[in-house]
């Protein structure tokens, strides 16, 4: 018998950005981070499993229609496939309540994955946190898994990647760092639906779909032995502003999401830097779009208006209520559209809003 599920996920953008791990196995990370769930159908990982007892060749997975050919040494897959036969359950009859197939049984299957993105891969747009958060949805409907605690498969796909376990929820979601070694306590959950901030918009801005040139694995690993300044930031800083972050959503304060948002970016990138060598994500044009928002919010009376961040790559994602995108969007299309003096890379691809 086959069995099959197909799942899709969307990515996320963090406003308090992880960076840094206390353990790298488990991808346990040295602060909390909270993240905004970009629900948009281009952006997102589509995911179909299909699981049998005879299939040949055992495991096996293919990524944006390429076969991953050495699945047997990606730890981080491995994990996920037995985290989630682990919790197999049985297969059910739902008519007559008959056990068509024991979890002993099912747990033996063996995997095909097939998987896409609707969006450049590696292009800094975090597609490891939709594909991640994609694996861990499908294959728990297929092996029929049941969270035994809230949250539990956010713990699952944290492993595959850190920020895949905010993908499992839609809106506002925090990612707590937890402090236990086994990782248990270190799970996300939805702050705020996207429901409640009905208004809030994301301009999706590519500066590049470039491959970024060093991944957040290994970025992280090298920060964490070398930046003085992400320990202090781990420490000091993110605690008070995740806490602050809360109440800005809560509280629909524009003004203040913005400037905690833009501050926590600037800082994460500042770590980059000062990690040794240092790594630089943002490009000359990344910086002219921070100069163009700080430009537009010093114009208002009322507080910023739209606030950037930018992840391990060039790209921005420009945050902003309802009422000022056509605005930002204009200014944005002036400066790096098409027609504009920088437009040697694409720009501004896509509008999404939320939800
Ligand atoms: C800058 O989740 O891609 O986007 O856990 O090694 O897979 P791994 O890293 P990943 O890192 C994301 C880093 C970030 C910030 C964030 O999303 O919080």
């Amino acid at each position: 018998e086959v069995l099959v599920s197909t799942a899709s996920a969307p990515t996320n953008i963090a406003v308090v950005k992880y960076w840094g791990k206390r353990d790298t196995k488990l991808n346990l990370p040295i602060n909390s981070s909270l993240s905004v769930t970009l629900h948009q159908e281009d952006l997102q990982t589509i995911t179909s499993v299909a699981i049998g007892k005879d299939f040949e060749g055992g495991d096996r997975v293919w990524l944006n229609g390429k076969e991953e050919t050495d699945l047997a040494s990606n730890k981080r897959m491995q994990g996920v496939f037995s985290a989630i036969r682990e919790r197999a359950g049985d297969v059910v009859d739902e008519a007559s309540g008959e056990v068509l197939v024991p979890s002993a049984e099912l747990k033996t299957y063996k995997i095909h994955v097939v998987s896409r993105n609707s969006f450049p891969t590696a292009a800094g747009l975090a597609s490891s946190a939709s594909g991640y958060a994609c694996l861990v949805k499908a294959l728990s409907q297929v092996f029929r898994v049941k969270e035994a605690h809230e949250g539990e498969l956010t713990e699952i796909a944290r492993a595959g990647s850190g920020s895949a376990s905010r993908s499992l929820y839609g809106g506002y979601v925090k990612w707590e760092m937890g402090t236990r070694d086994d990782g248990v306590d270190s799970r996300a959950y939805q702050v705020k639906p996207e429901e409640h901030w009905p208004n809030m918009h994301a301009l999706i801005c590519v500066v590049s779909d470039h491959k970024k040139t060093t991944s957040s694995t290994g970025g992280m690993i090298d920060s964490v032995r070398t930046s003085e300044l992400l320990k202090f930031r781990a420490e000091n800083v993110v605690p008070a502003r995740m806490k602050a972050m809360e109440e800005a959503i809560a509280a629909k304060d524009f003004p203040a999401f913005a400037e905690l948002t833009m501050r926590d970016s600037n800082q994460f990138h500042a770590t980059c830097l000062d990690t040794y060598p240092p790594i630089a994500y943002m490009t000359d044009t990344s910086h002219n779009v921070s100069r163009l928002v700080h430009a537009i919010n010093n114009e208002s009376s009322s507080g910023p208006i739209c606030a950037y961040t930018f992840d391990a790559g060039p790209n921005a994602v420009i945050f902003l209520e309802e009422d000022h995108v056509e605005k930002v969007l204009k200014a944005l299309l002036a400066d790096f559209g098409p027609d504009s003096a920088e437009s040697s890379e694409p720009f501004v691809r896509g509008q999404t809003t939320l939800p």
